[in-house]
């Protein structure tokens, strides 16, 4: 049983494979957080909460005059604002008219086979007869019909945590929520340090770990998106954590939209991490009878380093939480037509790179922005989701059948969440676009945002998706949003806040997803937001791949594929090789090295294929072939980080290896060069170490290549790479 209930000691303990998680209803029936770490007992480890009278910290309704109880210093399962604590809450609400405060008591709990869903917002997922168990645990207000339930999925094989929170008024009074959090977690002893993943477009998800200091340390996004510029996923670990040692945690939020992780380390140096819904102007009521859900959020953890930790959490989220067929299915390679053309192409143009792809390999072809209504440029047409027949010279069926007709399937980009001013859209609905009345808009990419609040504008949405894809056989969509959203507000509810319209934005989306999803069961959808800017775990509930960036670069694609794989499956990137120089930097970097970086993702090439020589149509050939033939070990194996582009100047190392060991991938982009230069050797991971593997004809055992190490070939010259295989030899 993962999930046990001492009725005694009024302990909830929850374990997974490799860790432990306990709460316990205390005699003043607070629900306090006891433990989360290692895996252990069932003891009750509330005996490390040290009473004590400590200045200026309040007591309790019924803690009576035990001024050595304060929940201003008890960790505490999901703290709210107004019953003594002053550190960062996780539920902050006010019966309208009445005191700004609740008090939560434990008032009853459940525990069930298999996993609660949360519907409407993505959460992992179990089949029936699972090793998964809910824990629900409900807590009530002192005084008032208020109740929270508190959602607990435990993944015991996954070593996954999942924890959401019900917020539901009974009571005849109005109830505004201001904040609420999907987790809080307390831990006693502070000394730890913060893992966030920080970034900008074109630059997304660079790691940055600093030691907790005092205060509250915040990562946050307030861009209606999740952002390039903030993810919301951190880890926690000890101060002497490494990539292969120590105590860490993930926190990983699966919400798309504007959100916030907070992590506080109080006056005993506690450490409280709370993570949800930004709440930055929001405010939601509840009338009698509503609830109000919190995204959910996953934990993970592992006392062996963050390699471990991060490989564990990949694996729980391609098993758990990406539900996509096309997960195990053999994703298509890809042409797409955005860095070959821009806007400037006509069908036959996209037919000319379509004939190249077919010959060496590729498996699909992609049309990018620029296919519909009046679109030249990207200052008009979003919205007008029709083809512009005149520029493709044919329909869009036509078009579509030969591509398919060359043996390639056929892809399209679409930015449905968008309005153009100039589109007949606009026109027609000016007041489905987000604005704030008598005011010049802020615009982004000069588009505006449609109200996603609004069940008119979601119709639409579905509506236009639909037609499109009945319209012509379209084997994949790759779904863009491309501007931070502001000016938020609903001319359809202006008494909303503008967090309430955020979030509905966010429900919106998640809503006209699902029901693509399942009128189009096949499709296959790759999410985008002007590149990374909405890489989330609530996104890969609905896409199973998501375009890491804009940036092509190979060489600042180690950097962000890198910081990406800390929190992600690496099946869920997306990476294309491009050309020279490179149109973000202008670098130049080696074809074969842009083909092996790209394979770190879901493969595909972004520019003209025409344009290429007949020595680099062949090369794109054998990199297409050698893709495929090491497909599965891509797409399923563990992912090692074997060297750290921020640490190691001369190159960037890491590999794939198969669950059984029995095959590996090992792949070097050498970043600098010297004169008389040094060797480089670089050690293995994840080998048996007495089996024998061949690599590039030469027998190794595993412990050779994993202890002893393997000679890396000398690099030729500016950014060249090397890419081996090592086979296991059946004995
Ligand atoms: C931003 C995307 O990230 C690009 O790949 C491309 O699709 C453009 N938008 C098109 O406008």
């Amino acid at each position: 049983m993962a999930i046990r209930f001492d009725r005694e000691a009024g302990t909830f303990t929850l374990h997974t494979k490799n860790s432990t998680y306990q709460m316990k209803v205390d005699e003043n029936k607070v629900l306090l957080h006891t433990y989360f770490g290692a895996l252990t007992d069932e003891s009750d480890y509330s005996y490390l909460i040290v009473p004590d009278d400590h200045g200026f910290c309040a007591q309790p309704a019924g803690a009576g005059g035990d001024r050595r109880y304060s929940l201003d210093f008890y960790p505490q399962e999901y703290a709210v604002h107004g019953n003594g604590d002053f550190r960062v809450k996780a539920l902050k609400a006010r019966l309208v008219g009445k005191v700004p405060a609740l008090d939560l008591r434990y008032e009853s709990h459940r525990i069930l086979e298999g996993k609660y869903t949360l519907p409407g917002l993505p959460h992992a997922w179990a089949e029936d007869g699972d090793a998964v168990q809910t824990l629900e645990i409900v807590l009530r207000d002192l005084y008032e019909e208020v109740y929270v339930t508190l959602l607990y999925g435990v993944y015991e094989e996954e070593n996954l945590i999942t924890r959401a929170a019900v917020i539901e008024n009974r009571g005849d009074t109005a109830l505004e929520v201001g904040r609420a959090m999907s987790l809080c977690l307390d831990f006693p002893e502070g000394e730890k340090d913060l893992v966030n993943f920080y970034g900008k477009h074109a630059g997304e998800r660079q790691p940055e770990r600093r030691t907790l200091g005092h205060g509250i340390t915040e990562i946050a996004s307030g861009r209606g998106t999740s952002s390039h510029q903030h993810n919301p996923f951190v880890i926690l670990c000890d101060r002497d954590t490494t990539e292969e040692s120590g105590a860490c945690m993930a926190v990983s939020l699966l919400y798309s939209g504007s959100f916030q992780i907070q992590a506080e380390v109080d006056q005993f140096d506690s450490v409280r991490l709370v993570c949800g819904i930004n709440d930055e102007d929001f405010c939601w009521t509840l009338s009698k009878g509503e609830t109000f859900v919190t995204p959910e959020a996953l934990i993970s953890y592992a006392d062996d380093g963050l390699g471990a930790l991060t490989r564990g959490l990949q694996r729980a989220m391609y098993r758990r939480l990406i539900r996509s067929p096309w997960k195990d299915q053999r994703r298509p390679t890809l042409v797409n037509n955005w860095e070959a053309t821009y806007f400037d192409f006509t069908g036959e143009k996209l037919l000319a790179i379509a004939r190249q792809a077919a010959r060496i390999g590729l498996d699909m072809l992609v049309l990018d922005d620029g296919w519909f209504g009046k679109r030249n440029d990207d200052n008009s047409g979003l919205g007008d989701w029709y083809v512009n027949e005149e520029k493709l010279g044919c329909t869009l069926g036509s078009l579509v059948q030969q591509v398919n007709d060359l043996g390639l399937k056929f892809g399209i980009w679409i930015e449905p969440e968008m309005v153009s001013e100039d589109s007949d859209l606009y026109r027609e609905h000016p007041d489905w676009a987000m604005t704030i009345p008598g005011r010049d808009p802020v615009r982004g990419r000069n588009q505006l945002t449609l109200d996603l609040s609004r069940r008119e504008v979601i119709a639409y949405m579905k509506d236009s998706i639909d037609a499109l894809l009945d319209s012509a056989n379209i084997a994949y969509i790759k779904w863009d949003m491309n501007r931070s959203v502001d000016n938020v507000f609903s001319a359809a509810n202006p008494e909303l806040s503008q967090g309430a319209v955020r979030h509905k934005y966010v429900l919106g989306l998640y809503e006209v997803m699902e029901h693509i999803l399942e009128k189009h069961p096949d499709l296959l959808i790759e999410g985008c937001s002007g590149g990374g800017g909405r890489f989330d775990a609530g996104m890969l509930y609905y896409v199973p791949q998501i375009w890491c960036s804009d940036n092509t670069d190979a060489i600042e694609r180690l950097w962000i594929h890198h910081g990406t794989s800390y929190g992600y499956p690496m099946s869920a990137v997306a990476a294309h090789v491009s050309v020279c120089p490179n149109h973000q930097n202008g670098r130049v970097t080696p074809f074969k090295t842009r083909g092996i970086c790209a394979m770190q993702g879901s493969f595909g090439y972004e520019l003209d294929l025409g344009k290429l020589t007949e020595e680099e149509l062949q090369e794109a050939g054998e990199q297409i072939a050698l893709y495929n033939a090491n497909y599965d070990l891509f797409q399923r194996g563990d992912y090692y980080r074997l060297s750290s582009p921020a640490e190691n100047g001369d190159f960037t190392a890491w590999s794939y290896v198969m669950p059984d060991g029995s095959r590996a991938s090992l792949s070097v982009v050498y970043t600098d060069l010297h004169g008389n230069p040094k060797p480089h050797r670089i050690k293995w991971k994840g080998l048996i170490p007495d089996a024998h593997y061949l690599v590039d004809g030469r027998a190794y055992t595993g412990a050779a290549l994993m202890h002893g190490g393997f000679v890396l070939p000398r690099p030729e010259c500016n950014y060249d790479s090397y890419m081996a295989v090592a086979e296991k030899v059946e004995e």
